[in-house]
């Protein structure tokens, strides 16, 4: 009872810090009226409140004050209306961030979405994940500690977890040489991971001749997507290529770069080439419009301000996440969503990415592998193919 007696005074703390209640003079006083609160009910993971606006207040006030609840309850929070009848369902927060990274569950998750993407979890609890050759490019932000690399960590992981060498190559860009070591020669990752901007520019430039490669491809056998023509086209398949730079920010000034960039954004998604970027702020010094427009998933974690915020989320909640909210991020697909991010250590990570290694691959760029062609071009084999011959 007292318990319940301590949620309401809270809530109605809520209302008045967000104002929503309506004023009315009685006499010389002035009373202010909340909405009623019918019911406050602990239940199992969560508390369910459900009240109503009195007479006079527009219901719709309430939803645009959503944030209000989120910062006084977390991100775990659902907030729906019914006329003027409002659930609020408050869950725990514990249940979300102590999600441990189980491959058994996102692979369920994942379903069989072509190239899966981990995003984290919901409030409920529940594993969020989208499939990138329907939501192609993603923009990862925010301030430095907020957790974009941890995030890129567990996408990638699930990513090459999920997917086989054939189905998948992963272009590695780390040039701040911090992060993406873990994923040297995983199967699926192409040649070594780029640590320098001129390495950049020859796999991007191989990157656009593959795009030549593919158009064509599509073009020849009348169709748009190359999802659909590894599904009606017998025989070998053409894998989906993923492109990650962590902290794009340092190869703003390359021009030529940024260019090719720019055009796999534009027109990657129909030849299943797609762009993972990470940057802490997404200003117009960082990244032109046009290539911010196609980056069309969002995860926004931490925010330095509201104005970051909406350059990177198209809205102000990101400024709202709290600096000891580790991992904790707005997903942008087709609503707004606050997600927590699955951690995966460093250590764990390697682990389960150890099956993946291809232990062959040496140092000295003497690769002694299975495939006598792949030993000329160790960094680009797949680029490299006799199909390849077409585009040129
Ligand atoms: N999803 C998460 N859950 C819990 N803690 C996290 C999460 N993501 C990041 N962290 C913590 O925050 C720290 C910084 O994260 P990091 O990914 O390196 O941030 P960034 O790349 O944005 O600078 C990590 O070392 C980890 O301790
Ligand atoms: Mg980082």
């Amino acid at each position: 009872m007292l318990h319940r007696l301590f949620l309401r005074i809270e809530l109605v703390k809520t209302f008045r810090a967000g104002q929503i209640y309506l004023k009315k003079k009685i006499g010389k006083d002035e009373i202010r009226i909340f909405p009623k609160i019918h019911s406050i009910r602990p239940l199992p993971g969560r508390v369910e409140y459900v009240f109503t606006v009195p007479l006079g207040m527009n219901p719709a006030d309430i939803e645009k004050k959503r944030w209000l609840f989120e910062n006084k309850y977390g991100m775990a929070i659902e907030l729906e209306r019914n006329n003027k009848k409002f659930v609020l369902n408050v869950y725990d927060r514990k249940q979300s961030s102590n999600y441990r990274y189980d491959f058994a569950q996102i692979s369920e998750a994942f379903g069989n979405k072509r190239v899966p993407i981990l995003a984290g979890v919901n409030g409920r609890g529940e594993l969020v994940t989208y499939d990138m050759t329907e939501h192609p490019h993603l923009l990862i932000s925010g301030e430095t500690g907020s957790g974009k690399s941890t995030q890129l960590r567990a996408i990638l992981t699930a990513l090459i977890q999920a997917k086989t060498a054939d189905e998948l190559q992963l272009y590695l860009c780390d040039l701040k040489q911090s992060e993406l070591f873990l994923f040297k020669r995983v199967g699926a990752v192409k040649g070594d991971i780029i640590t320098d901007p001129g390495d950049l520019y020859e796999v991007l430039k191989r990157l656009q001749a593959e795009m030549r490669r593919r158009g064509k491809l599509l073009a020849d056998n009348e169709l748009h997507h190359i999802a659909e023509y590894n599904e009606k086209i017998g025989g070998q398949k053409e894998p989906y290529i993923v492109l990650v730079i962590d902290e794009v920010s340092m190869i703003k000034d390359e021009a030529d770069s940024m260019a090719i960039i720019d055009e796999i954004a534009a027109i990657g998604r129909a030849l299943g080439v797609y762009l993972v970027l990470s940057m802490q702020r997404a200003d117009r010094e960082v990244i032109s419009g046009r290539l911010k427009n196609n980056l069309v998933v969002r995860m926004a974690f931490r925010a330095s301000d509201r104005i970051n915020s909406n350059i990177a989320l198209g809205s102000k909640e990101a400024a709202d996440i709290k600096v000891t909210e580790k991992g904790r991020f707005y997903l942008k697909l087709e609503a707004t969503e606050c997600l927590q991010g699955v951690l995966l250590e460093s250590d764990r990570a390697k682990k389960l990415l150890e099956p993946f290694k291809t232990s062959q691959l040496i140092e000295d760029n003497a690769p002694v592998r299975k495939q006598p062609e792949q030993q000329e071009l160790p960094i680009f084999n797949v680029l490299e193919d006799e199909d390849n011959e077409t585009a040129r």
